[in-house]
């Protein structure tokens, strides 16, 4: 059985794909990301390809490539496609696969499908990517509750950005979870400077043990 680990964020552009990059270059496994709306300005896979240091063939597939970058129900309809949940079961891959969603965890897939309820369908554990800066807390402590009222394992949360004491300690707090570590914004962005960040910054034994 695949063993898969699930990247969604408290937004989006909080950094999922460059953390999902990361991780899936530490743990040396596949990158799939089910849903791309939007490949004109360049897809997260191609990203993943280029920082997380893995051969191509460790980049899966999407399921569905949508035009528009828009929420996937409405890039889909612009498409004149229907997202269908039975093409988006987990590949079977050997090794850890990083699955990223869209955006944060309520988005729509189509008129009746969170991506939530697709990770509930899952049922791998999740870790959430937050942003340091004020706001944190409250889209953090939501996304637990969404995740949790799915009766999904979060794995933990990983902060992205600007070291913020008081959010890093606050939100694993009242959120009981495990704290991932923080990776910071990065000056140059490459596959060795993002390897060598991952493994100075964030707990990846933490990650391995979840998976
Ligand atoms: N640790 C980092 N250091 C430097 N730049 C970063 C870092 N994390 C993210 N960025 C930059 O922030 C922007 C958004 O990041 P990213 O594409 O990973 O977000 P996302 O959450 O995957 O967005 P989406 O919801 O569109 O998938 C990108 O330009 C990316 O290069
Ligand atoms: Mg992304």
């Amino acid at each position: 059985m695949t063993r898969a680990i699930i990247i969604t964020g408290t937004d989006t552009g909080i950094g999922k794909t460059v953390f999902a990059a990361g991780l899936a270059g530490a743990l040396g496994g596949h990158y799939w990301k089910p849903v791309q709306a939007g490949v004109e300005e360049g897809t997260d896979s191609e990203i993943v390809a280029r920082l997380s240091g893995l051969p191509r063939e460790r980049i899966l597939t999407e399921a569905y490539r949508l035009a528009t970058p828009a929420s996937p129900h409405l890039a889909a309809r612009l498409d004149g496609v229907e997202i269908d949940a039975a093409r988006l079961a987990l590949p079977q891959v050997d090794g850890p696969l990083i699955v990223e969603g869209a955006g944060g965890m309520l988005v729509p897939l189509t008129e009746s499908l969170l991506y939530a309820d697709l990770m509930a369908r899952w049922q791998a554990p999740v870790i959430i990517c937050a942003r340091t800066s004020l706001g944190t807390i409250n889209h953090s402590l939501l996304t637990v509750e969404a995740l949790r009222s799915r009766g999904l394992t979060i794995a933990g949360i990983a902060f992205i950005g600007d070291k913020h004491e008081e959010n890093e300690r606050i939100i694993p707090k009242l959120a009981n979870i495990p704290s991932l570590g923080r990776l910071p914004l990065l000056a140059r962005l490459d596959a060795k400077t993002l390897s060598t960040a991952m493994r100075q910054n964030i707990d990846l034994a933490a990650v391995r043990a979840a998976l």
